[in-house]
């Protein structure tokens, strides 16, 4: 492992309060997604939609760096181009989702392990290769009566873990994705209580495992009600629990938090980053960025709808949206520019 050069790619994935862009969408998820749309859920299909992302014109002003999935890594361009080449020269950094899903947990219901840790050293060696230097791995922790338990926080943070440590032994930026699911009626303070207990089990597994914090980037969710919680809260109260409960559980040596986005919409997304700089970046000691998907790509897949007469319009709410990130990452963003 050379250290300084995860450290220099982690820097590079911070700099110019860009962030990163995750279109590692399963097959699976990626034809849920097309279908919702009455978009064709084939192999074409999905190429086309990445080929839309990689090509936008400007993206690189706020996108550091893109999350690909293995299929679309060895895709190419209409053209023949390989998007990791597109992408290259666009001077975004490639990096690649290696987790293999997560799966029922045995003696566990309700609850989930990530899976993929068996030949990752071979596919991390292949991806450095064909020219990733990030990778990401995600666990989930679901919330209901009863769980999370303990069994199913531990292994889950084992799992991320050993991956980092593979991922830093091959030298990629492993991304560490603890997502604790927000898409029910549980309240922020019950989230807050479980994503710290996750965080905490996450860097005591980090540091078991010797990874090196300084050339990692920590995803987590934001702290919120559950999307279908009745007592919902102003931006400011989500900013305020989700750093309260970052700066319990994550060390300094972290140098940036890139937030999953989990549902919420584009717009909530970007504010609540907004409030968390606004309010706080000053004191803290990690970048707090964002690494979304359905929060940065949504409105850009709604546009486009499989049409190549949409191509143009998709690209340039996608630029937008990246754009309004960047942003949100300075503490500028504001709801008007939503409409600009
Ligand atoms: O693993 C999940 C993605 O990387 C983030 O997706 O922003 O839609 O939650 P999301």
């Amino acid at each position: 492992m050379n250290a300084q050069e995860l450290i220099n790619t982690t820097r590079t994935l911070v700099a110019g309060d860009k962030g990163l862009l995750a279109m590692d969408e399963s097959n699976p998820t990626c034809n849920k997604r097309f279908a919702r749309l009455g978009i064709p859920q084939t192999e074409e299909a999905r190429r086309t939609y990445r080929e839309l992302i990689v090509t936008t014109p400007g993206l690189c002003e706020s996108i550091s760096g893109v999350i690909l999935y293995d299929e679309t890594i060895r895709q190419a361009k209409k053209d023949g181009t390989p998007f990791i080449k597109v992408i290259t020269d666009a001077g975004i950094i490639p990096g690649i989702k290696v987790d293999t899903g997560a799966k029922e947990m045995a003696g566990h219901p309700g609850e989930k392990i990530t899976e993929g840790l068996d030949g990752l050293r071979d596919r991390l060696k292949e991806y450095f290769q064909m020219g990733a230097r990030f990778a990401k791995w995600r666990a989930v922790i679901a919330v209901g009566d009863g769980i999370p338990s303990r069994g199913c926080i531990e292994a889950n943070a084992q799992a991320l873990a050993r991956y980092a440590a593979l991922c830093q032994e091959e030298g990629l930026v492993p991304v560490v994705e603890p997502e604790v699911l927000m898409d029910d009626e549980h309240t922020l303070e019950r989230y807050s209580e479980v994503t710290e207990e996750v965080l905490r089990t996450v860097f005591n597994q980090l540091y078991t495992q010797r990874i090196t914090l300084e050339g990692m980037i920590l995803k987590p969710n934001m702290v919120l009600p559950g999307l279908s919680c009745p007592k919902q809260v102003a931006v400011n109260e989500v900013a305020d629990a989700t750093v309260r409960c970052l700066l319990r559980a994550v060390p300094a040596a972290v140098p940036v938090i890139a937030f999953l986005s989990g549902g919420q919409s584009s717009e909530l997304a970007s504010a609540r980053l907004n409030a968390m700089n606004v309010r706080f970046k000053s004191r803290l000691p990690w970048a707090l960025s964002f690494s979304f998907a359905r929060a940065i790509q949504q409105p850009a897949l709604e546009i486009w709808q499989g049409e190549e007469a949409h191509v143009l319009a998709a690209q340039q709410a996608l630029y937008h949206r990246a754009k309004l990130n960047q942003a949100a990452r300075r503490g500028e963003y504001k709801a008007a520019m939503e409409r600009t």
